[in-house]
């Protein structure tokens, strides 16, 4: 009952259908020794496993002077469909120029920094990690709770770099499951590969052998994207202009001179004037260029209250998305999309971090058996 298995040939939280929430956090490492890495991961497995079963990670205590093994804000809560997703960073390799855990030799060539784009606003602060865990949940304090306690497990091996939450209409308050909507009230997620088919997610979002690495076979790669967006801005800009923008209808999500969200673009289309239906500099016509490019967008919603600087909103989209391959996926659409969408004007990439998502781990098994 809302429980979905931590162990598996995958990793959950990829392929799962997107929760209500996500709690993602990147970390650094702070330990030098590679023993303690296997261990941290073997440690996070367990915890992971009975966490996504709504159980405890360890007793209230057998010794009522030592603080409770877990932190007790989920006993009695659902499991709420919570997914515990973990990845490793290029600089889990090798960070200034040095082998840090003799791993080097094991470093995909794929799991390099993403390259500078035009208009990239990246901050430090949201920028990189050695690991990443991408908690999901049907309710925040679940997500939360799972992420709270792996830290507390990593405590003198690994420290928090930098940690986002995020959020989507909730199943709740949409009993018809449609689109969800994104904060300038388009409904995103339209256009995905499809996750039930099995010829789709092989190609577009699972490493396969021989792609790279043994040990990341049936992992993927997550490039994550902290993007703010100019909400004033975007509620002072016509309709037209926004439906232009996206290339799509705000009230259906119909791509421009079709009826219906599913109807397939007419890329061809163009109006009396000669102008194209879906114009060149849209985010839709851009984003899916000849078609052969797909990432399966997993994006959720942020609001962080106030932009110090600006007295406006910040909040925007934690973009998540997985894929095979990087340089043949995420890199050149990004590329096609900073340097002439039309939604450049009311966004702003703040952070950015790319890691590999770990193949599943099996029942006594570990997440990063493969790689320690
Ligand atoms: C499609 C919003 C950033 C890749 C869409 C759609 C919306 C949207 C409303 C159309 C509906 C759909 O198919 O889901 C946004 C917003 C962004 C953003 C608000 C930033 C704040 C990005 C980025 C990428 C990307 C950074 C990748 C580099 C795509 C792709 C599609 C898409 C691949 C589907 C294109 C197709 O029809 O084949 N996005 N997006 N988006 N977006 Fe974005």
């Amino acid at each position: 009952h809302e429980i979905v298995p931590f162990y598996g040939e995958y990793q959950s939280g990829i392929t799962t259908k997107p929760q209500n929430h996500v709690y993602f956090v990147s970390l650094d490492v702070t330990t030098s020794k590679r023993e303690d890495l296997s261990k941290l991961f073997k440690d996070w497995t367990k915890a992971s496993a009975l966490m996504t079963e709504g159980k405890a990670v360890g007793k209230l205590s057998s010794n009522e002077f030592l603080p409770p093994d877990d932190t007790g804000e989920a006993a009695g809560l659902s499991p709420s469909n919570l997914t515990i997703t973990f990845g490793v960073g290029p600089s889990l390799f090798v960070k200034d120029n040095q082998d840090r855990f003799g791993l080097k030799h094991k470093q995909p060539k794929e799991l390099v920094d993403l390259p500078a784009f035009p208009l990239d606003a990246l901050e430090e602060e949201w920028t990189g990690g050695d690991l990443c865990i991408q908690a999901c949940a049907d309710d925040l304090q679940v997500a939360f709770h799972a992420v709270r306690n792996l830290i507390r497990i990593a405590r003198g091996k690994a420290t928090l770099r930098w940690a986002q939450t995020g959020f989507q209409r909730s199943k709740e308050a949409d009993p018809k499951k449609e689109t969800p909507r994104n904060l300038f009230g388009f409904k995103d997620g339209t256009v995905n590969p499809d996750v039930d088919s099995e010829k789709q997610v092989n190609e577009h979002i699972w490493v396969q052998p021989g792609d790279g690495p043994d040990w990341l076979v049936n992992g993927s790669y997550l490039v994550v994207r902290r993007i703010q967006m100019f909400i004033e801005v975007w509620d002072r800009t016509n309709l037209r202009e926004q439906e232009n923008t996206f290339g799509r209808y705000r009230d259906s999500g119909a791509p421009l001179g079709q009826k219906n969200e599913f109807d397939k673009p007419d890329f061809n289309q163009k109006k009396e004037t000669g102008e194209e239906v879906i114009p060149v500099d849209s985010h839709v016509r851009l984003s899916h260029g000849d078609g052969t490019q797909q990432i399966l967008r997993r994006a959720y919603s942020y609001a962080d209250g106030m932009d110090l600087k600006t007295g406006s909103f910040d909040a925007g989209l934690l973009f998540l998305c997985f894929q095979r391959t990087p340089s043949k996926q995420f890199i050149p659409i990004q590329n096609r999309l900073a340097k002439m969408d039309k939604l450049n004007e009311y966004t702003s990439h703040r952070g950015s971090a790319i890691f590999a998502c770990l193949p599943g781990a099996k029942q006594g098994g570990f997440i990063g058996e493969t790689l320690f």
